[in-house]
């Protein structure tokens, strides 16, 4: 069992054992793609004839190991059978029979079987029917009584319905089958739309570490709906670990089982990896929060209001030296930089949501921008140019020299003029207001 401080394990065993040393009751989601019927794949091939055999030890000890208010989702795709010279190839019903013995032999309750439809479907060169483009999600609950969260899993609205919304007065039916009771405007859910039956998508790019490596947006669909931050998720078929990436960037725990070492190695990496990156963004965003804080509360009584601290960027109403509206984008100065010259500060540029590869600008829709970065053991700001940043690469360094902010322990605000002419202003927080109007005015 996974132990009280680490939120993930992953071991090589068979998933019906594994699911057999959990705790009775201790899980709230058992999510997986099991091997699916007549798929030929490196790790077997469950043949149709032998499937409700091999997958019930596992729904045994599903039935077990789930909470109460628990779920069991399994994603699958029903292969065709083999042709011979007398039948065509048939498409097997043994995803069908599953999902009904769910119901009559373990007594789950079916909350739907959902569908996959794949963008871009791999071709089968099928002759016999048409060519295949959907897998199922068997999605059941423990109780008769299941509560999922909706909410967490709306979508946008589409631009008819909105259109639609906004000019049509909907009138009660007089067939008593009304869905409004008296005439009114609908007023579109802020949180979105109500969610589909019905998963869109494309299938995984990230296939060759695993041969059914699938897309991290149908595990993260179910973990949505159906668990909180804390809960325990577990995938009996582990594979490249896609549930369980998924389940730990949504603050779930995770244990996953798979019969292949290799596999096993493979999610343990990608967790980690996930983990490492997660603790790092945790450790930035705190660091950006306490700089924000610290820029607000330099300007002192000249700030009417801000955005929360944790925003990104900081919207600040002031009234000195002009009243206006700052959209902040302001970052932690180090030294010495990393391979540059050692007389250098510099703060890596990136606007929020910029990603590797695309170009960032600021957006000055609502305010004027002031661009800026803390140094905090000199507890030195300075104010850059946004002018002069414009297009910028994802993470462009941006640096000053390092005598401007030792000039600004000396002086209220120090200048400097760098060689592609942006003015560049520094000074302590007690003059960081002083500072400011410089930027605004001169
Ligand atoms: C369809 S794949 C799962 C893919 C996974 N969802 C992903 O995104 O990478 C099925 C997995 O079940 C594993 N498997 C097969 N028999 C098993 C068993 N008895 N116990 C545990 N895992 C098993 C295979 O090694 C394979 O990785």
């Amino acid at each position: 069992m996974i132990s009280e401080d680490s939120i993930f394990e992953i071991e090589c065993i068979d998933g019906a054992k594994g699911l057999s040393s959990l705790p009775d009751k201790s899980v709230k989601l058992i999510y997986g793609s099991p091997p699916y019927p007549n798929a030929d794949r490196n790790y077997g091939n469950w043949a149709s004839n032998e499937y409700i055999d091999k997958i019930s030890p596992f729904i045994d000890e599903a039935k077990k190991k789930l909470r109460d208010d628990g779920f069991l989702v399994i994603n699958i795709k029903a292969n065709r059978e083999r042709a011979t010279t007398s039948l065509n190839s048939r498409r097997s019903l043994v995803v069908e029979k599953l999902a009904i013995l769910l119901e009559e032999k373990w007594g789950f309750y079916c909350v739907d079987i959902e569908i996959w439809i794949k963008d871009n479907p791999v071709p089968t060169g099928l002759r016999v029917a048409c060519q295949d483009a959907y897998e199922q999600n068997l999605w059941f609950s423990v109780s008769p009584k299941w509560k999922i969260n909706l909410d967490a899993i709306r979508r946008p609205y589409d631009a008819e319905s909105l259109k639609a919304y906004a000019n049509n007065e909907y009138k009660p039916r007089h067939n008593g089958l009304s869905y409004v009771r008296k005439a009114k405007y609908i007023v579109p859910n802020p949180k979105g739309a109500l969610p589909l039956n019905v998963i869109k998508g494309a299938v995984s790019g990230k296939q060759g570490e695993h041969q059914a490596m699938q897309p991290g947006y149908i595990p993260e669909k179910y973990i949505l709906a159906t668990t909180s931050k804390g809960d325990l998720v577990v995938d009996p078929w582990v594979g490249s670990g896609t549930t369980g990436y998924e389940a730990i960037k949504l603050g779930r725990k995770f244990i996953g089982f798979d019969i292949s070492q290799e596999y096993v190695a493979i999610s343990n990496r990608l967790i980690t990896e996930l983990i490492d990156i997660m603790s790092t963004k945790a450790k930035v965003s705190k660091q950006r929060e306490i700089i924000q804080r610290k820029f607000v509360e330099a300007l002192g009584s000249a700030v009417k209001s801000h955005s929360d601290f944790d925003e990104r960027p900081l919207a600040v109403d002031i009234t000195e030296p002009i009243r206006t509206k700052l959209i902040v984008y302001i970052f932690p100065a180090t030294h010495p930089p990393g391979g540059r010259s050692a007389d250098e500060y510099k703060f890596n540029l990136a606007a929020p949501n910029q990603e590797r590869g695309q170009k960032g600008n600021f957006d000055n829709s609502e305010g004027i921008v002031v661009l800026a970065s803390y140094e905090e053991e000199l507890d030195v700001f300075v104010l850059y140019d946004p002018e002069k940043h414009k297009d910028f690469a994802y993470n462009a360094n941006v640096q000053c020299k390092s005598s401007l902010l030792y000039d600004a322990l000396d002086n209220k605000v120090a200048f400097a003029t760098k060689n592609n002419g942006e003015v560049l202003m520094a000074a302590r927080p007690e003059y960081l207001l002083q500072a400011l109007r410089h930027r605004l005015f001169d």
